[in-house]
């Protein structure tokens, strides 16, 4: 065998190992990845390791073989990692710039949208009801904006009931899952005219969820909901509190689950809390459910959240925080779990999920199929829920007394 195919081969496969590992760093480092990795991609992330791999594992076969100058099979592996290696360059080079391309576009304008800038407290204009006054929040989650599945004539009902909303609503939460696929510009630009068009005078607050990360998809989620110039406690655009009247809104990261709970997050959740005052009613947002009925996603429980349960909601009920709402399952529920509160809300146009197969034990009530919104009108003493259809019609409320 002659050298110059020894060193073609060795050179070009470890270009190809860094090539695959500089990829996997970067899509490691963004939002959402890993939590991606762990429900259901993990064959992807592992076939594109393994074009980083082998190319260097046929390189030491070939080059550990005895009497190695002369050897046929010493050839033929080096000359395989040589084309393997020339195709893990042009696949890391060629997913990394179809990513970045898709996820870096940018619409000309984006058409102005009335946001919440988690750094600002929530204006409230209804006095009444004791301390801090009544906070007049709606919420929904996982309208899908750009899925086919997904119900766009429901989706922009719910925007005009929440415009409509009596009392008028102080702010509009979507809890992630705005879009279908983070990366594609398609989705965010329906969202924000449908948003513009139709929610002129509500603030809108969208978190980030599980969707609309794939793949850097946070890119687009920053321009559009945390543009230049907005702020947080936390420092992050992701993870906050919200001053609002009679409550702290805390927002919470967790896309898939508890992967996206860092140490940093951990600490933040519990200075934050400790620092609630004792009137202020406490309420967490998040897009990943923490109990909830559900079904089996392949081999892995999509209900009573095993990530969120064992990671979070300990703090959460340690702090005797009075509810949490969220999105992920695309249902209504309402729970009560450990002295902690759960509504689910994942109803603004998402397709409806499976008939449960598991029914939560800490369900009270439980809705499929429908479409709509949740109303909090919160006070110093309580929080009232009302579940609302796409027509505005209520379908269920409850009613959380401060438990602080
Ligand atoms: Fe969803």
């Amino acid at each position: 065998m002659k050298s110059r195919t020894k060193i073609v081969g060795i050179v070009i496969s470890a270009i190809a190992a860094i090539s695959v590992a500089a990829l996997m760093a970067w899509l490691f480092s963004l939002e959402g990845t890993k939590g991606l990795a762990q429900w259901g991609w993990s064959k992807v992330f592992i076939a594109i390791g393994a074009l980083g791999i082998l190319p260097l594992a046929l390189c030491l076969a070939g080059l550990s073989r005895p009497r190695m100058e002369a050897s046929k099979a010493s050839a033929l592996l080096l000359v395989s990692a040589t084309a393997i290696a020339s195709l893990s360059i042009i696949v890391s080079l060629g997913l990394f710039g179809f990513i970045w391309t898709k996820a870096h576009s940018a619409a000309p304008s984006i058409p102005a949208m009335g946001l919440v800038d988690p750094g600002k407290a929530i204006a409230i204009a209804d006095s009444s009801g004791g301390a801090g006054g009544t906070l007049h929040i709606a919420l929904s989650s996982d309208p899908h904006w750009s899925a086919d599945t997904s119900n766009g004539p429901a989706r922009l009902a719910i925007l005009k009931g929440v415009a409509a909303d009596k009392p008028a609503r102080d702010a509009f939460f979507i809890l992630g899952d705005n879009v279908q696929t983070g990366m594609n510009l398609a989705g965010w630009e329906a969202e924000a005219n449908d948003i513009a068009s139709n929610l002129p005078s509500t603030p809108v607050r969208a978190l980030l969820g599980n969707h609309d990360a794939i793949i850097d998809g946070q890119v687009h989620y920053a321009r559009y909901f945390f543009p230049k110039g907005f702020t947080s406690d936390s420092g992050s655009p992701y993870w906050y509190s919200i001053d609002a009247g009679p409550a702290r809104i805390i927002v919470l990261d967790l896309l898939w689950g508890a992967d996206s709970f860092g140490s940093a997050q951990r600490a933040w959740l519990e200075r934050t809390l400790s620092a609630v005052p004792a009137d202020r009613r406490v309420i967490v947002l998040s897009h990943c459910f923490f109990a909830s009925s559900g079904y089996m996603d392949g081999t892995q429980p999509w209900f009573d959240h095993y990530g969120t349960l064992a990671e979070v909601a300990p703090i959460l009920e340690r702090h005797r925080v009075d509810l949490v709402v969220s999105g992920h399952n695309h249902y209504m529920e309402f729970l009560d779990r450990n002295g902690v509160n759960y509504a689910t809300i994942g109803t603004m146009g998402g397709i409806p999920d499976p008939v449960p197969t598991h029914v939560s034990p800490f369900s009270k009530w439980f809705a499929r199929g429908l479409y709509g919104w949740l109303d909090l009108d919160v006070t110093a003493k309580g929080t009232a829920l009302s579940f609302k259809d796409h027509t505005g019609k209520t379908v269920h409320t409850e009613y959380v007394a401060a438990k602080r």
